[in-house]
């Protein structure tokens, strides 16, 4: 079955987990190869079978070559023992959106460690979407769409998956099903510190107003710690340099300072906070 045709079967057994993300009406039928709400508001499914939801041209932070670097430094396993602790505490089944997915590594990840269920992933930049689709077509449907103007259904998930990337815990809300849950990963201060030490002289880096919000939210949350040290070959680091939005505010001499002495070891040290 082609890709298109396959995302299309999708659309019309799922129809139920979109909404349009212009008038916030149910899109009432899959026409051709897009979704149609009462408004006739149109989306089309692109060759690839991807579902292009946004409603202005999407941001690009991230470039196709950082997505890249970001993917084959997940490919190592980079990420493992975060996506590990994840696994287990994830429901096995059931409908999952993972917002801001990025190019798809950890979605892929989740799914050969077992998650089953309806899974969805959605991030606004189409490059990464289009890497998603092009290597890990089978785990999930993937969309181009804006947290901000969510192109999906009331009350229809069971768990949102929040690795990294921003939140908007109004629409979280709105999304989950009663008993549904928020899992999200954010840095905490240690994160990639060594490469922050030789980047920056001074720069404070905490996400504690992340987490407070988190706890506001979702007082009776879960919080755990996870840390570990990857070493890194002179591959992984130039890897790392290029995927992190950390060197967005390095100087290029700093840059090609650190690029003679690579480091050997990098610790990662996240929170992963699940909502209650
Ligand atoms: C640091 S990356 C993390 C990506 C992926 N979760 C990972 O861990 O590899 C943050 C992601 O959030 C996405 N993003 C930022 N704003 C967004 C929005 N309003 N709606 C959807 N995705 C967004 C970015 O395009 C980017 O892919
Ligand atoms: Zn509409």
């Amino acid at each position: 079955m082609k890709k298109i045709d396959y995302s299309r079967q999708f659309l019309i057994d799922h129809l139920a987990l979109f909404q349009c993300p212009i008038c916030k009406e149910d899109f009432y039928q899959v026409e051709g190869n897009g979704l149609v709400c009462s408004q006739h508001h149109r989306f089309d499914l692109a060759k690839k079978g991807t579902l292009h939801l946004l409603l202005k041209g999407g941001q690009n932070d991230y470039d196709k070559a950082m997505l890249s670097s970001r993917k084959s430094l997940a490919d190592t396993g980079f990420f493992y023992p975060i996506l590990d602790a994840l696994s287990s505490e994830l429901p096995k089944e059931g409908t999952l959106l993972d917002v801001g997915c990025g190019e798809g590594s950890h979605l892929h990840y989740l799914t050969d460690k077992g998650l089953e269920g309806v899974k969805v992933g959605f991030d606004i930049s189409k490059d990464a979407i289009q890497l998603a689709a092009v290597h890990f077509f089978e785990d999930a449907f993937w969309c181009v769409a804006d947290l901000a103007h969510s192109p999906f259904a009331s009350q229809q998930f069971d768990s949102i998956l929040n690795i990294f990337s921003p939140s908007h815990y109004q629409e979280f809300e709105r999304l989950l099903k009663e008993g549904g849950r928020v899992y999200k990963v954010v840095p905490d201060p240690d994160y990639l510190i060594e490469l922050r030490d030789l980047l920056y002289d001074e720069r404070p880096y905490n996400n504690q107003q992340v987490v407070d919000r988190f706890k506001e939210v979702y007082p009776n949350s879960k919080h755990k710690h996870i840390r570990y040290q990857v070493d890194l070959t002179a591959e992984t680091f130039h890897w790392l340099l290029d995927m992190t939005p950390l060197t967005w505010g390095a100087t290029e001499v700093d840059l090609e300072r650190i690029k003679k002495s690579p480091l050997e070891k990098i610790t990662i040290a996240v929170s992963l906070l699940i909502s209650h």
